[in-house]
């Protein structure tokens, strides 16, 4: 394991890590001694118009993968329509290798709570809606804790702080569908449907939750609010890049020394957040990794000094995505490792669109063929052509980034893939793995 150099741990900005490691802060009373609330209660006393303004200054994006300006999100809410609005989190966090917001509503939930209401009162909803994946047990268990705390002390209910505004925060539970964290699968969810998107436009900010406009927003969205509230916007673009701004939560893991969560600015590089990390694992040199978890294109050794941004990582020919930092060595699989990223979006699919339902079910019957031996070189046109085929043509994200693995890992580990298919690399997969996709 080697030292990070001095001035790359000045590179960490614990913003909304910060708590997490009083043990407590997960309780009120701890939450309130360091500081907590104290957003809600500034919050309160301006007018919502002016929070919106200072989301926006603040140049905050989504946290959730597609980097939307929240503020401009916020905005697009009408009001005095006569409409009930709807703030819905979407804390369904599923992408394979993102783990950030559970830590974060583990650890720090009442950060989240005091977000809800502050971007609540923002955009005028007496209604707010955490859906948390259903796996995610204790992180519920600590949010339904840290909302029914908020309500015993007057921060959610009737005439909060006195200001007149009313609030219900409700948590609930998924079942468990990764496609329920696409922002229109989850509201069908919400509403008690199957968990399956919809076309978009119109979109959530104006036919969202019981076709009412709706904020959808991620967990670290949301949490980011009362430090910018508290600080305000000049300091929250104080850290990271001039168009991605503010600290982000890296989740790192796979073959480095110490796996976890590192908040940095945003634009660090995966050099430094390996240094971080305490290097890679011995006897492991770097082969690719991905910048935001699978959906999201891989990079490779070449690529260790891309400014982990918005535009920097769209620079490298991927996309920042989820921060969801993968790291393989060269005793891993490109080929492998892409098969089981295939395997979870087969099984996930929610079989709306043929592209998706189709292509993912042939991929994985391909890349099988491929592992145990039995590949031909037109296999690998064929993985091409039906990525073509899914690429744009798909209903929703989920086929889109189903092809992200492919095409990368093709495009920069062909020979592995030959490897295999020429025999010089021993299958990985029996005769009898073939069948079954
Ligand atoms: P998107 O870019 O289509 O939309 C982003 C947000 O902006 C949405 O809330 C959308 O409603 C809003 N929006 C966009 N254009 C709008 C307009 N003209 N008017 C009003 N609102 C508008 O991205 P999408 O499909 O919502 O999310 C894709 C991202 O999700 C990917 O980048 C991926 O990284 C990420 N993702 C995250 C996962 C996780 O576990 N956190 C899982 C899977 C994917
Ligand atoms: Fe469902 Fe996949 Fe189509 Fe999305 S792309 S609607 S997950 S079948």
């Amino acid at each position: 394991m080697t030292t990070p150099a001095p001035e790359t741990l000045a590179k960490l900005t614990p913003v909304l890590t910060k708590r997490w490691l009083s043990p407590d802060a997960w309780r009120i009373d701890t939450y309130e001694k360091l500081d907590g609330y104290a957003a809600l209660r500034k919050a309160v006393k301006a007018h919502p118009d002016d929070l919106i303004q200072l989301v926006k200054d603040s140049g905050l994006r989504g946290r959730g993968g597609a980097g939307f300006p929240t503020g401009l999100k916020w905005g697009f809410i009408p009001q005095g329509d006569g409409k009930p609005h709807y703030l819905v989190v979407n804390a369904d966090e599923g992408e394979p290798g993102t783990c950030k917001d559970l830590p974060l509503m583990t650890h720090d939930p009442h950060s989240l709570v005091e977000g809800v209401i502050i971007a609540s009162y923002a955009i005028r909803a007496n209604r707010a809606y955490i859906y948390i994946r259903g796996e995610a047990v204790h992180a519920a268990r600590r949010l339904r804790n840290a909302v029914n705390e908020a309500y015993a002390k007057g921060y959610l209910g009737r005439d909060i702080l006195g200001s007149g505004f009313d609030l219900d925060l409700v948590v609930h539970s998924g079942a468990g569908a990764y496609i329920c964290g696409e922002e229109t699968a989850l509201l069908d969810s919400l509403e008690g449907f199957r968990g399956q998107p919809r076309l978009r436009p119109p979109f959530p900010a104006t036919h969202g939750l019981y076709a009412s406009p709706t904020v959808v927003n991620n967990v670290g969205t949301i949490a980011s609010v009362p430090y910018i509230v508290l600080g305000g916007a000049d300091w929250w673009k104080s850290m990271g890049t001039e168009k991605s701004s503010g600290p982000m939560i890296y989740s790192l893991s796979g073959r480095i020394a110490n796996p976890g969560q590192y908040e940095c600015g945003l634009g660090i590089t995966l050099r430094e957040l390996i240094e971080l990390a305490g290097g890679m694992q011995p006897g492991h040199n770097l082969k690719f990794w991905t910048p935001g978890g699978s959906s999201t294109p891989l990079l490779t050794a070449e690529h260790l000094d891309v400014p982990l941004d918005f535009e920097g990582v769209a620079g490298a020919g991927s996309i920042l995505g989820t921060t969801a930092t993968q790291i393989f060595s060269d005793q891993d699989c490109p080929v492998y490792a892409t098969y089981r990223w295939l395997e979870f979006y087969h099984h996930e699919s929610c079989g709306k669109c043929t592209p998706c339902r189709e292509g993912n079910y042939w991929m994985v019957r391909v890349y099988r063929r491929i592992l145990a031996g039995q590949g031909t070189q037109e296999d690998l046109d064929t993985l091409l052509d039906t990525c073509d085929n899914i690429l744009g043509r798909s209903f929703c994200g989920l086929g889109d980034g189903a092809t992200s693995p492919v095409t990368s890992s093709l495009k920069y580990f062909k020979q592995d893939y030959l490897d295999y298919i020429e025999g010089r690399t021993a299958p990985k997969l029996s005769d009898k793995q073939l069948v079954g996709a």
